[in-house]
């Protein structure tokens, strides 16, 4: 079935069908020494996403099965297991941010109208919008009736707060939405909101299962925060460098949904006059007519490299909260995601 809104839509995208999407090899290495939880955490994940209803099944199962670099759950074992965790919650908090996130993009791809994801077309566009956010609900509503079995106060705040500040996100996004007026500090707080709180999240869980101190606690959630404001930032840059067939996302979705990301604001803010009226001609207007233009402007204003370079900072700033976590191969894992947040190339 197709959506109205992807048939509205057609005309800009190009859907690049490249099958289930790999995870990079470089993840594949780095979780090693989680290859057994990991797995563990997949069962929890095939299980706990059954429904007697059908189409539940069918677009959950879909999108799970689409694959994904499963990065917050690596976040919620590794921390575990850098502060010595030994219990097997954290497998169950690993699947609960998983479908967190999951549910964000159900309803992120309806929002954003975007038609690939992990390199097929979106559930959206498969099977419309309805089903992709009711779906998208139940898949939430699953992950807190999962926290709730493990049963810790601690643990349900801190789920119920990021998921509710993902909310704020993505709405303040919405308002911003062909905003060509947007300062870079407005914008960092959408990105910490919609993306680096889940990564605060995951991190913060792991400390919390394995009883840290609080000055513990508070550097692994920093630690989780940079790391997804770095993230988020380089999604930013490939949206408008990557390849489709690795990102497994359109490029120029960013573009076409009046989206004013970094590498946008730069060019306003300290492109020439030419490329910054260019850049907010295009982003007031939205659609994807100026691509080329727009893509040029980014690249000869620097505002890639300015943005790459922010990543960077945030890398920099989350191998830095690490200090004080004793040394293990979990904290040197944890070091190695963070530059792997910025080099990644989908
Ligand atoms: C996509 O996150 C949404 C963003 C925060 C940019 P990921 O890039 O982690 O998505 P998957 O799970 O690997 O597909
Ligand atoms: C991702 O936002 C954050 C959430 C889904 C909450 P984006 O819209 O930038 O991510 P992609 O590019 O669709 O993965
Ligand atoms: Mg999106
Ligand atoms: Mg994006």
């Amino acid at each position: 079935m197709v959506g109205p809104a992807s048939v509205a839509c057609a005309w800009r995208r190009e859907v690049v069908i490249i099958g289930v999407f790999a995870r990079p090899v470089f993840l594949e290495n780095l979780s090693k020494l989680i290859v057994a939880d990991m797995a563990a955490v997949d069962r929890v994940i095939r299980e706990r996403l059954h429904s007697e209803v059908a189409l539940i099944r069918q677009v959950a199962e879909y999108i799970i099965g689409s694959g994904g670099k499963r990065l917050r759950p690596a976040l919620v074992l590794l921390s575990a297991g850098a502060l010595g965790y030994r219990g097997s919650s954290h497998h169950t908090l690993a699947a609960v941010v998983e479908f967190i996130h999951t549910a964000t993009l159900l309803h992120d791809d309806v929002v954003d109208e975007s038609a690939l994801r992990r390199g097929r077309p979106t559930a959206n566009t498969l099977f419309g919008n309805a089903a992709s956010v009711l779906v998208g609900d139940f898949v939430y509503s699953r992950a807190f009736q999962m926290m709730v079995d493990v049963d810790d106060m601690r643990v349900l705040r801190v789920l119920a707060d990021a998921t509710n500040v993902i909310a704020e996100g993505e709405v303040l996004q919405l308002m911003n939405c062909r905003n060509v007026d947007i300062d870079e500090d407005s914008y960092l707080r959408v990105i910490r909101y919609k993306t680096a709180k889940l990564f605060e999240a995951a991190s913060r869980l792991g400390a919390l299962l394995a009883g840290a101190p609080p000055a513990v606690e508070a550097a692994m959630a920093a630690y989780g925060s940079h790391l997804g404001t770095a993230f988020q930032l380089i999604d930013d840059v490939l949206d408008y460098s990557g390849d489709a067939g690795v990102i497994g996302k359109n490029v120029g979705d960013d573009l076409a949904e009046g989206k004013p990301t970094l590498p946008l604001i730069r060019v306003i803010q300290h492109g020439t006059p030419g490329e910054a009226a260019l850049v907010r001609g295009a982003l007031a207007s939205g659609g994807l007519d100026e691509l080329d233009r727009v893509l040029a402007a980014i690249r000869s204003s620097g505002a890639l490299d300015y943005t790459r370079r922010q990543a960077a900072a945030e890398a920099d700033a989350a191998r830095a909260a690490l200090d004080g976590i004793p040394s293990t191969q979990y904290r040197d894992s944890l070091l190695q995601l963070a530059s792997f947040a910025v080099t990644r190339t989908h």
